[in-house]
This record gives C-alpha cells, structure tokens and sequence, in this order.
C-alpha cells in the first residue's frame, strides 16, 4: 500500500503535451494550502492563472485540494417513468475553473444524470437551440433503435426544432454505468468536445449492493483557447483522433472527494472523451471491479488498475484507506508502438480521508454470471474490416476544404473505412436474424488501436488477436488492436431494426468508419 505519491517525483507523470503554438504546458503555481486555495478561488486568481499560456493537464496538482466533487443534477424515475427536456444550447459555464463557452445540455457540463430501474420508460424531449443539428444517443442502453427510441439514423433535430424521444428498458436491462451524447453524422466530436455529454445510470434490481456513497464521476477532455472556447482541432489531430489538454472529472480539473477510512463508495466512471483511452489507478485503496460497460461480473474482482476505453464506463467498489490518495490516469497508448496519444493525464482527481474509521459494510451480494456466448453455435461468421482509404489526399492536404471521393468530410480527404466502404446512412451493410447468436471479427488494417462500438446489443468478448479470453467479457466497446483484430459474440436479441456499429474515436466515427446492421425477424 503506498500513500499519495508527490507530484514532482512520480515516475508516471509525463510532462505536459507542446500546446499547439509551442508552448510547454507547464504552469508555476506553488502548492497552496487547501485553505488558501479556497480563499483565492473564491478571488478569481484561478480563473487567471488558468488563463495563462501553457495550461496543461499536469498542473492540474496545484489546484488539486480547490474544490469537492460536484456531481450534475440527478433526475430519478419515479413509478418506472422518467421524463425529463433537455435543452441543447451554448451556454457560459464554470469549467476547470474557468469561464468557458460550451454547449451544454440544460446549461451544465455534464448534463444531468439520468437515473433508471430496469423495466423504466425514458421519455425525453431534446430541444435544439444550437445553429446545427443534434440529436440524441443512449450509449450502451439495450433498447430499440427504431421509431422515436433510440434511433441515431432517422432522427435528426434541426436548429429551433425539438423531438421527443421515447425508449423503454426491458424488465431484465443490465445494470450500470451508461451515457447520453449526440449521434448526427460529422458533428459528433466537435459536439461532444464542446460539452455534450450526461450519465445515465440503471440501478441494481436485486438485492442493493450495501455501499456509503454512490458517485457518478464523468470523464471528459477538451482544450479551451484564451476566449474559453473549445478549439478547432486540424486535420492531423482528426486523423489520430484528438485529445483535450484539460481532463476532467465532472467539469472539474482535479476535484477532491472527502470519505472516512473504511467507508466503501461506488463509483460509476463514465469516459466520454472523444479519442482518449484512459487506464487508472487508485493507490492505497481497494478497488473491487463490478462491471466493465454492460458487464456485470458475478462476483467483485480486485484490481490494481481498470482500463476504460473511451465511451467504455466501469462500476467499482472503492474501500477506502488509511490516507489520502489520488485517482491517477496512466498512459495507454493507442498505437502498436506505444508512442501514440493517450498519454498520461496525470491526476484526475484527490481521495481525501479524514475522520474515525468506520466498521465494514456487509459484503456484496452475487449477481448472476452472464451467459457464456461460447456455448451457442452461431448462425453466423462475419469479418469487418476497419481501414482508411488515403486516395482521396491525406491529412497533409489539411486546411483547403477540398473533399475527396466519398464521404471524406473533416479530415481532408482522408476517408475512414469498414470493408473499404464510408458510412452511408442509406446503405445496409449487414442483415442478421433476430433470435440468433453471430460471431463478428473486427479486423484492423491500420497502425492505430480503434475502439469498436457497436448500439443496441453487447458483444462477448472471445478472442483479441487470436487467442482466446477465457473470462465471461462483456463491453460495448472493444478495442481492435493496431495490425489486429478482435472477435466478439453478439445475441441479436429483443429488438429488431437497423443501428451502426463504428469505432468510437468520434473524428473516426465523423470520417465515415460506421456501418449499418439490420436485424430482422423471421
Ligand atoms: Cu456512444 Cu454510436 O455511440
Ligand atoms: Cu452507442
Ligand atoms: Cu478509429
């Protein structure tokens, strides 16, 4: 067990990634009293000091003891109901810090949090106030894509317009950590980026797992210019798929949660960043893995470090420590070479403990093992192949608005492929049976990690690059290696329809590597 590590020594920490007009990020503030901190916040010397040039992620520690967690507003279904509006508009919040120019979902980042029952209907009127469409997604929810659900394809709500969704969890839906973000085809990642994105949360059916505390702790990243807007990213950074120089937990830059020794939190972690993996780890404390996306285990696993891939979440039992400690994001490179984004973002936020100790909880409840896909036959084998198509120009031709053949938009004309081919909305790429089990070979043609999400059902994990995972994994979002490949069980169950599956690096997902799959019944 060891305690806080100190900023200036930890081997983990890499320094600050170049902002983009060469300065270093690496920002000269003394350590501050927690009380000190708290005096000059409410000054605004924050506020400027963040404004200065080279703000970068790894000086988030000088702020670290600034401010509590704050959680957004939790809207909680009542008698299996919940209807909520949800006003999309750009809006000036409080963002790590500072004043920042965001768009937002009723004016916070994050949105509010939306918590379910399984068996609960979610009715939701999104309203545009932005000047470009939006829509909405219910990432990881397995409902049904059609109709006025969760349809990505269909519906599309034009600047002034409002659409009401209405989606309904089956009685048996998985629960967990889940999201909401905006799914209109070239602007998800510039929407997301900007601050479009909430937590949704389907709580336990059976017995209650007996915790202290129950966070929802939104992960997301941006970089904000001197104006406090969410930069333009060039094509280059599309290309490797962008990561923001501010990450943050729940809009905060290094926010602290207080516990006492013993207590056991649950902490719903939900990675919203548009391109960046995260890996984490929480020194001195015990952490119980409950679930990796849609994946509850049966029973709580112990670990050291939890990856969570972007747009993944994991559920995780925190039984804290003795002392303070500090939820650090390692690096987790996105390329075969290990070089590529994903760095360390360095703390993400402080567990502080004070108090008595408190006597343990009871322990967890088992929750019943997933069915193990492997023991089906599948009706079928299907191998996708992920790729990027450079002979429309590359991203050396950035900057000239010159698309190229297909649906090259927003990388210069470099367009992103699933079996050689740009996302058509209008085209159906695989039809599948309703009521069968499919085994899908993602098959990755490039030199960097993508992250494949497919809606509305959950794949089974079996074999990454050939050999086989001898756990019981389900995600909604797998990684296909670099030179790859990643083959999952998917059962085509409940809801028939057609849906996409793509990578969820959102700069690849809005340069066309998406595809449809209908399932049909009969
Ligand atoms: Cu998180 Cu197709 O989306
Ligand atoms: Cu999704
Ligand atoms: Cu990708």
């Amino acid at each position: 067990m060891t305690g806080p590590s100190s900023p200036g020594t930890d081997p983990e920490r890499s320094p600050a990634p170049p902002h983009p007009d060469g300065v270093t990020g690496r920002l000269l503030l003394p350590a501050l009293s927690r009380r000190r901190a708290l005096q000059l916040g409410g000054l605004g010397l924050f506020g400027i000091a963040i404004g200065a040039p080279g703000w970068g992620p790894s000086t988030g520690l000088a702020l670290a003891a600034a401010e509590s967690l704050a959680e957004p507003e939790t809207l909680h279904s009542e008698n299996g109901l919940l209807r909520v509006r949800l006003k999309v508009a750009e809006t000036t919040v409080t963002l790590a810090g500072r004043s920042a120019h965001m768009l937002t979902y009723n004016g916070t980042v994050p949105g509010p949090t939306l918590r379910l029952r399984p068996g609960d209907r979610l009715q939701v009127e999104l309203v545009n106030r932005l000047s470009v469409p939006t829509n909405l997604h219910t990432h990881g929810l397995h409902v049904s894509p059609k109709g006025n659900a969760d349809n990505t394809l269909d519906v599309h709500v034009h600047p002034g317009e409002s659409f009401q969704y209405d989606i309904q969890l089956p009685d048996d839906h998985t629960p967990g950590p889940f999201w909401y973000h905006p799914h209109e085809h070239h602007l998800v990642a510039d929407q997301i980026w900007s601050g479009l994105y909430g937590g949704i949360v389907v709580e336990d059916a059976g017995p209650e797992v007996p915790v202290t505390r129950d966070r929802v702790l939104v992960v997301s990243d941006t970089t904000l210019d001197d104006d406090g807007h969410p930069v333009h990213v060039s094509e280059w950074e599309r290309m490797k798929g962008r990561e923001g120089r501010l990450v943050l937990v729940n809009g905060q830059l290094t926010p602290t949660l207080e516990a006492r020794p013993g207590e056991r939190e649950r902490w719903r972690i939900i990675n919203t960043c548009p391109s960046r993996f995260l890996k984490l780890r929480l020194d001195g404390h015990q952490v119980d893995l409950l679930a990796t996306d849609i994946g509850r285990l049966a029973e709580p696993r112990r670990v050291d470090e939890v990856e969570v891939l972007n747009s993944g979440r994991v559920d995780v039992l925190v039984t804290v420590g003795e002392r303070t400690g500090e939820l650090r994001g390692l690096a987790n490179p996105r390329t075969r070479g290990g070089d590529g984004p994903s760095g360390a973002p360095g703390t993400l936020a402080t567990l502080q403990v004070s108090g008595s100790p408190v006597p343990a909880l009871p322990p967890v409840p088992a929750y019943p093992q997933l069915p193990d896909l492997r023991e089906v036959e599948p009706a079928a084998h299907r191998t996708l192949v992920l790729g990027f198509d450079w002979s429309g120009g590359g991203p050396e031709d950035h900057g000239d608005g010159q698309e190229g053949h297909g649906d090259g938009h927003g990388t210069g004309g470099m367009v992103m492929t699933i079996d050689g081919r740009p996302f058509d909305h209008a085209r159906t790429d695989q039809v599948t049976r309703l009521g069968t089990v499919e085994e899908w070979t993602y098959v990755n043609h490039t030199g960097m990690d993508h992250p494949l999400h497919l809606h509305v059902w959950p794949m089974q994990v079996v074999a990454v690059d050939g050999r086989p995972v001898e756990d019981v994994v389900y995600q909604d979002v797998v990684r296909v290696p670099a030179g790859g490949e990643t083959t999952v069980r998917i059962p085509f169950e409940d809801f028939d329809g057609r849906t996409v599956f793509h990578c969820h690096i959102n700069d690849h997902e809005d340069a066309g590597m998406m595809a449809v799959v209908e399932a049909r019944t009969g």
